[in-house]
């Protein structure tokens, strides 16, 4: 196994220690993707040993992996590059930035005149892409910068990479090749249902698919063009207008986009804000690119032997860590889901220490294999839950045991339901195992809003029996408020908002229910499809299938569910609890929008921001239009938001007219809050 080096090297043993640890990894990486070191200890340990060589030029390796591509390992092959492809540099702060600055106007013996573009730094594998004559005639990875490997049988299976263009130009594009979020599972599904290894995280994913030949199946890739060679232009911006315009995808069409700024001030504020974007982003950025705009400075600034001086990437903090697996936890959700949580040695991933991660569900511990003693892969993405991706394999030592699975619920020791991929306590949601979690929920602001409830007499009234399901709620007398708040005042508190829960509309009280793989959202799609209660009872799981937004797959199994919770729903309705959903209040022929099909598209940022799709298509609903979520013929407006991509294009195809977020906010003035 590698040994992890811990401290910069002191001396030339240490250094050659360092040299070789870090040749070791990049070696692995570019082999089977299992290197010892994650991004961000390679990029600490790569910092330390430049840092070594400035100070002793005369130790420098020959074999140093600084100042390579790949740091040397990247597998070559037999296609020459026309040009370079060069690596970049990177920075890891705003000071860096700054020096960076200072160096680039040096070289300049000017300051930037024709700005900075920043883009996303997107975490996949570099490939160029040749098209003669408008077709695309070959693929071919980065390799050592020099010499790439021809991946020409991947073409046709790259999002992005059309196999003609608009028109018969020829160019070579070189961008970055991911797998998204999406195709990642999706390819994880195909790999499995083909009884290969899963991959361990997107990036491996991209290189592992591209530079397999002759599978049984086709797993699909996505591209986005970051430069161009043989294509005239003033400004990198122009020049990948023009590869967009052509039909090749670039980081534009990102919900990154590429911005042009004027200052390195700005340019600072794009990577903040690129760093709170990140993470919702469909795929992992490591970073951001930053490149002087006007070809005519780049040519000026000039190339070091790997990388441009006109270009840098500034790193952003690692979502993924490497740390290990100490135990693993049985928790009881509130619909009785047993779900396996992973504690483990405590790590920091993009500025926060993770001491817990999910481990999705027993089938997740099974297919990968993992063991307690594993080095593991924590991903974070935002305020997301951290996760474990992988196990490590390669750094395993001998010492690991098996992670034992449950054989009842580990809350009231009864039978589990173990015929889905999530387990389930099989006294089922709403009551036995589930309860208190179940009830916590039920009383939530977005549901039945009885806040005055807080855990402490949730469990109160749970231990005395008085509450037994979200139906009990309803029919509790204030001595048992009084008895379990210990108080008469929190009881009157509380009475009054379970007066005021009875009134609330049926998205909210079928929400409360708990009702498995439902939450807010299809709770509210649900109570507005069906209107009523009795509807939804009605309902079979075909006709629940046909619920906006409602998965198939799942229809069954909410449909058994709200049968079951049948004598629960019984106790709300003879405690007088509203059982429909008013419909959404609309001026009709006197609204502004009368008339009108609307599609949104894009995120808002100005007066709609924070609002989600449903509560913007209440608006429209109440300035008398209609929603969709395609652009058709039928559409009448398309409310363009930013990084509105391409149901734009389809509109303008369409000649359909086009607001802008704040021309459509103008129009419903009225109507806004
Ligand atoms: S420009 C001459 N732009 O990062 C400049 N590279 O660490 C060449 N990368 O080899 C690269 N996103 O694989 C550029 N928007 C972007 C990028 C990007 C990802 C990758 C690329 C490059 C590596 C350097």
């Amino acid at each position: 196994m590698t040994t992890v080096i811990a401290v910069p090297p002191a001396s030339r043993d240490e250094y050659h220690s360092a040299v070789d640890t870090a040749l070791q990894a990049c070696a692995a990486y570019y082999g089977d993707g299992t290197s010892p070191l994650d991004d961000a200890a390679y990029d600490l340990l790569a910092g330390w040993i430049r840092d070594y060589e400035r100070e002793h030029p005369g130790h420098v390796r020959e074999d140093s992996p600084t100042g390579k591509v790949g740091g040397g390992a990247a597998p070559t092959g037999e296609v020459t590059h026309v040009v370079p492809m060069l690596s970049l540099d990177n920075v890891f702060s705003a000071e860096e930035l700054t020096k960076w600055g200072v160096s680039l106007e040096r070289r300049l013996g000017a300051p930037v005149r024709g700005g900075y573009v920043a883009e996303p730094k997107l975490d996949g594998a570099a490939i160029a892409a040749r098209y003669v004559d408008g077709r695309l005639t070959r693929l071919v990875t980065r390799g050592d910068g020099t010499h790439g490997e021809d991946i020409s049988h991947a073409i046709g299976s790259v999002v992005g990479l059309p196999a003609r263009l608009a028109s018969p130009a020829t160019f070579e594009v070189r961008g970055e090749v991911l797998l998204t979020r999406a195709q990642f599972d999706q390819a994880n599904a195909i790999r499995q249902a083909h009884g290969a290894k899963v991959f361990s995280n997107p990036r491996n994913g991209t290189a592992g698919t591209l530079r397999a030949k002759d599978r049984p199946y086709v797993i699909e890739t996505t591209f986005y063009a970051y430069g161009v060679v043989g294509l005239a232009g003033d400004t990198h911006e122009e020049m990948m207008a023009a590869v967009a315009a052509a039909g090749v995808q670039t980081t534009s069409a990102t919900p990154v986009g590429l911005h042009v700024c004027a200052t390195l001030e700005e340019v600072q504020l794009r990577v903040g804000q690129i760093a709170a974007l990140r993470a919702g982003l469909p795929f992992g950025i490591d970073g951001v690119v930053i490149k002087a705009n006007a070809v005519t400075e780049q040519e000026k600034a000039g190339l070091a032997t790997r990388h441009p001086h006109w270009a840098t990437a500034y790193k952003l903090p690692a979502m993924e860590r490497r740390t290990k697996l100490l135990a693993v936890e049985w928790n009881v959700g509130r619909t009785g889901v047993i779900a396996p949580r992973a504690e483990l040695e405590p790590v920091e991933v993009d500025g926060s220490i993770v001491r817990y991660a999910t481990l999705h569900n027993p089938r997740f511990i099974r297919d990968s294999g993992l063991m307690i003693g594993d080095t593991v892969s924590v991903f974070k993405a935002g305020d997301i839950i951290p996760r474990v991706e992988a196990p490590v394999v390669d750094l395993r030592t001998g010492e690991e045991t098996p992670i034992e699975l449950p054989g009842a619920c580990p809350k009231c020791g009864g039978d589990i339901d173990t015929s889905g991929e999530r387990w389930e306590c099989a006294g089922g949601a709403g009551g036995g195992c589930g309860l208190l979690a179940a009830l916590r929920y039920a009383v939530g602001r977005d549901q039945l809003d009885i806040d005055g409830l807080g855990t402490t007499y949730i469990e109160a009234l749970a231990d005395s029996g008085a509450v037994a399901d979200v139906g009990d709620l309803f029919t509790l007398s204030r001595e048992q408020l009084v008895d379990a708040t210990r108080s008469e005042k929190r009881a009157d508190t509380v009475l009054a908002q379970i007066e005021a829960a009875r009134a609330k509309p049926l998205n909210r009280v079928f929400c409360a229910l708990g009702v498995v793989r439902t939450g807010r959202t299809l709770s509210r799609e649900i109570a507005r499809y069906f209107g009523t209660m009795d509807a939804i009872r009605a309902a079979d799981a075909d006709t629940l299938a046909k619920v906006p937004k409602l998965p198939a797959a799942n229809a069954p199994k909410i449909a058994a569910h709200i049968a079951a919770l049948g004598p629960v729903v019984e106790k709300l309705v003879a405690a007088g609890v509203n059982m429909t959903e008013p419909p959404v209040p609309t001026m009709g022929d006197a609204g502004p929008l009368a008339g009108e099909t609307v599609v949104v598209t894009g995120g808002m940022t100005g007066a709609l921001a924070g609002k989600n799709r449903t509560e913007v298509s209440d608006l429209i609903i109440a300035a008398g239009g209609t929603t969709s979520g395609t652009v058709s013929r039928k559409t009448t407006i398309l409310v363009a938001g930013e990084k509105a991509g391409s149901k734009l294009a389809k509109a303008k195809e369409l000649e359909v007219r086009v607001l802008a977020e704040q021309e459509f906010a103008e129009l419903l003035a009225d109507w806004l809050p």
